[in-house]
């Protein structure tokens, strides 16, 4: 037996593309000691990504799904981490190959019935919400599964799905919810620091300082509030002085409805998520 078919004999876990988000929950699964190279293969398109992925991290590459699943039978888990709109070029034979095999997928708004056409014969279909922040092992994941899952299983989709962050489970009927909350989340952070930058530049800091400023005043109390366990209103709380320059800021943006802005952009992208699943 050559050294290449032991390896295929040992991949438990593949990936359908070889992206972003594969290319983050493959390092998390190395860094965090849940799997060895070998027991990982993964395959992409043309653009080389898999070949890209294979030569920094040592998992194996295929040509196709199919090809990697005939070829490694012992595939316990298929992650998919294509683009939603390339999940229409899978095979109808990949049906057949992942009898009795866990299926999880990334695929912003793909819903888990399209999920069970495609894989009928699968033990567990996962559809999974991480976020990019996953790709520096600091996101939060949040998952449906179609039917529950055996402890064994359990496990396999906790040390994938958790190479990128925290994971819990909810209804699948909230991953709209999900999407428009920690999915799209980041941006909303991501806008929140701009908005303080330019506050700081029209208020006559530099443009580098006030970005230090804002992106640490974000680090900073995010990492208090995770540390500290108490509730972000009664941390803001200590922040405000009675007749202080915080009390003047919050009293300004309440006027503007701040709090009412944040929740109609969660309404409108949980709108948005409904839509698009929609098609
Ligand atoms: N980015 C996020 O924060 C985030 C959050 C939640 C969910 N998601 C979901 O994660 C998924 C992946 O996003 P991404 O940012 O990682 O995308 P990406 O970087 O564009 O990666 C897509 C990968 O799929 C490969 N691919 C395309 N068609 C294929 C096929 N028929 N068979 C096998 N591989 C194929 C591509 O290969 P080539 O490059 O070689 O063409 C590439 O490796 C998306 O469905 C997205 O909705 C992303």
């Amino acid at each position: 037996m050559s050294d290449n078919t032991i390896t295929r004999i040992m991949i438990e876990t593949a990936f359908v593309g070889a992206g972003n988000m594969a290319s983050a929950i493959v390092r998390g699964m190395l860094n965090k000691g849940f799997c060895t190279a070998s027991e990982l293969a993964c395959t992409s398109a043309r653009d080389g990504t898999g070949e890209k992925l294979s030569a920094a991290t040592g998992v194996a590459l295929f040509d196709s799904l199919e090809e990697m699943l005939r070829a490694a039978p012992g595939i316990r888990s298929v992650v998919l981490a294509i683009k939603p709109q390339q999940f229409a070029q899978l095979p109808d034979s990949v049906a057949e190959l992942t009898r009795g095999k866990l299926i999880i997928s990334i695929l912003a708004g793909m819903p888990i019935s399209r999920l069970v056409a495609r894989f009928p014969h699968a033990a567990n279909i996962v559809r999974a919400m991480p976020n990019t922040p996953g790709q520096i092992g600091a996101g939060i994941t949040a998952y449906a599964s179609n039917v529950p899952l055996a402890a064994d299983r359990l496990s396999d989709v906790e040390g994938i799905l958790g190479s990128m962050g925290p994971v819990l489970t909810v209804e699948e009927g909230q991953l709209d919810a999900v999407t428009a909350l920690s999915g799209s989340g980041p941006a909303y952070v991501f806008a929140f620091v701009e908005a303080l930058r330019d506050g700081g530049i029209a208020e006559g800091l530099s443009p580098d300082v006030a970005f230090r400023l804002a992106m640490h005043t974000v680090l900073g109390s995010a990492l208090l509030l995770e540390k500290s366990g108490e509730d972000p209103a009664e941390l803001r709380r200590k922040v405000t002085s009675p007749n202080g320059t915080t009390q003047a800021a919050l009293e300004k943006m309440a006027s503007l409805d701040l709090h009412g802005t944040v929740k109609a952009g969660i309404r409108a992208a949980r709108l948005r998520s409904e839509e698009l699943a929609r098609g």
